[in-house]
């Protein structure tokens, strides 16, 4: 039985105060909404983007790391295959997988034909590092560290080079508008501050693609933007559409750790600077990551960041330590400069000092259900990058596969929606129940899910939250972009606590301690959520393990 909230199944919000039409909604500005965005300009008539902040804001700018794709010497999609499907600890669709892996190369070749410039050797050869569980040097990067950067940049002047491509900035997605067959028939756009569209608008279009991110900002510390409030999965559930395993968060083991009163987006570390031989150690310069896993310090995220809590706990102490210092001056400033200047920045010079680190939340593997092609359940929705969950990551995402993940569905996207493309429909009567919560309990709802639903989770624990998430639900807000972000919090919230509860096993970055063991006799497959008339409903849907001989290796 549930003791979480009734959720809202519209956003409360006026009527809308302006119109107009475009054949394609995209929603979000990362590189999984403007690959889409530039594939379907030439394909449909008109293309619309739209952005809660401005063009370059969101996920997409913060990735350090790279991009993961078999483009080295040596390497293999199959090898990539069989890292992705280790990380994702059996959860993955072994089909979603296989054309992740043979679809990036390309895919990775295109985005430098676009014009992102990817570090390379003296020679011009394309420079490759590792990060944790690949066997493999394949992570293509950019400005040494600022990989998201580079890319971002890449594609909004592709963009900017697109005049017939409509963008509004600073405009939050409200709800779907809904056709009689439970397709899509608009959407509807908050624009904030003044503008030829000011407040509360109607898109009417065929198409909507979502490419809106995460949601970090359900918890008090994350790597993601304030932008990632979960809106597009929130407004993806009230339309009808399937989120799938929200439960695999994964928090990223090394975020630098700023004090416990430090909330909100947090600096991370790239796996990156492990991959390159910093390693952790605890207050006594132990280094606890050895005989933990074959892969040490490089082990799946997962693992690492499990292993950094326990040693938390164990010694009472709310960090541990990353010591990146016989990298040298010169290999710091010329591999990783945007993470030395942050940690100056905090007091921490990393050439010299241990940089404190903690996990936080990082990326949401589930999200928006789709299928190979990036459709949802919903006629005319589609759903790719961070909000989507195509089935490449499983429990766990492996490192720098997400900017792949998004340029690889985003193609797909692009070659089957102007095939299958709805005429324009009226949005059907809806007298679905409405509702918004306090902008203000967005602080208070992100300490409930980081205490009860973070790194380490239990039935009481996600009891506790979903009845404090319901006495938070139950303080009314004013219409608003803050108050509909917090409504989105809290439905993305709820649903998380509940398929966390749901999953009675340990998994990937679903951590039980009540049931701590990954049990594939019971829980192989999937927790799917739904908003139906009734409420908020979860089911189990049995799938095989994925990981084949080498299960539990990352679990
Ligand atoms: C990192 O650089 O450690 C993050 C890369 C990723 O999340 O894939």
């Amino acid at each position: 039985m549930s003791n979480g909230p009734t959720l809202p199944a519209r956003l409360t919000s006026g009527e809308p105060g302006w119109t107009t039409e475009a054949d394609v909604v995209v929603v979000g500005s990362g590189i999984a909404g403007l690959t889409a965005a530039l594939r379907l300009r030439h394909q449909v008539e008109k293309v619309l983007v739209v952005t809660k902040d401005v063009l370059s804001s969101g996920s997409t700018q913060w990735a350090q790391g790279g991009i993961a794709a078999a483009l080295g010497p040596g390497d293999t999609p199959e090898q990539h295959e069989r890292d992705t499907l280790v990380a994702g600890a059996g959860a993955c669709d072994a089909e979603a997988v296989r054309i992740l892996v043979t679809e990036g190369p390309d895919a990775v070749r295109e985005l430098i034909a676009t014009g992102a410039n990817f570090d390379h050797s003296p020679e011009g050869v394309l420079s490759l590092t590792r990060e944790g569980g690949h066997h493999r040097d394949r992570i293509a990067h950019a400005g040494g560290d600022a990989t998201g950067a580079e890319i971002q940049r890449a594609l909004v002047a592709a963009i900017d080079a697109a005049p017939d491509i409509e963008v509004i900035e600073h405009a939050l997605a409200v709800d779907l508008l809904l056709a009689e067959d439970g397709g899509v028939a608009g959407i509807t756009l908050h624009v904030m501050g003044e503008g030829q569209r000011d407040g509360v608008g109607a898109v009417r279009c065929r198409a909507v693609v979502l490419a809106s991110g995460g949601l970090g900002q359900v918890f008090s510390q994350t790597t993601n933007p304030a932008v990632s409030s979960g809106d597009g999965m929130a407004l993806a559930l009230r339309a009808g559409a399937v989120l799938r395993d929200l439960e695999f968060v994964q928090f990223h083991p090394t975020v630098m750790y700023l004090g416990p009163d430090s909330m909100g987006q947090q600096p991370l570390i790239s796996e990156a600077v492990r991959g390159e031989g910093a390693f952790l150690v605890d207050f006594e310069g132990n280094r606890f990551m050895q005989g933990q896993h074959e892969l040490a310090d490089l082990a799946p995220r997962d693992v690492v960041a499990k292993a950094i809590t326990r040693r938390m706990h164990e010694t009472g102490h709310a960090h541990m330590w990353l010591d990146a210092r016989q990298l040298g001056l010169e290999f710091w400033e010329k591999r990783f400069p945007t993470i030395l200047v942050t940690c100056r920045a905090h007091g921490v010079d990393p050439v010299t000092e241990l940089i404190p680190v903690a996990p936080a939340c990082h990326y949401a593997s589930g999200g928006v259900a789709t299928d190979l092609w990036g459709r949802s359940g919903v006629p005319g929705l589609y759903a790719t990058g961070e909000v989507a969950c195509s089935g490449v990551h499983g429990a766990n995402r492996l490192a720098s596969n997400s900017l792949l993940e998004g340029l690889v569905f985003s193609r797909r996207i692009a070659q089957v929606l102007p095939t299958e493309l709805r005429a324009y429909a009226e949005p059907a009567p809806d007298d679905r129940e409405t509702g918004v919560v306090a902008a203000e309990v967005r602080p208070d709802l992100q300490a409930v899910m980081t205490e009860q639903a973070g790194v380490l989770r239990s039935a009481d624990g996600l009891t506790t939250a979903l009845h404090e998430l319901s006495a938070l639900a139950e303080k009314g807000g004013e219409i608003g972009t803050a108050s509909w972000e917090a409504t989105n919090l809290l439905t993305i919230s709820t649903a998380l606590a509940e398929a966390a509860r749901l999953r009675e096993e340990t998994r990937g970055s679903h951590w039980r301690e009540d049931f701590p063991d990954r049990d594939d006799a019971h829980w192989a497959g999937h927790v799917d959520s739904r908003l139906t008339a009734t409420g908020l409903e979860q089911d189990f849907r049995r799938a095989p393990a994925t990981d084949g001989p080498t299960a539990g290796g990352a679990a």
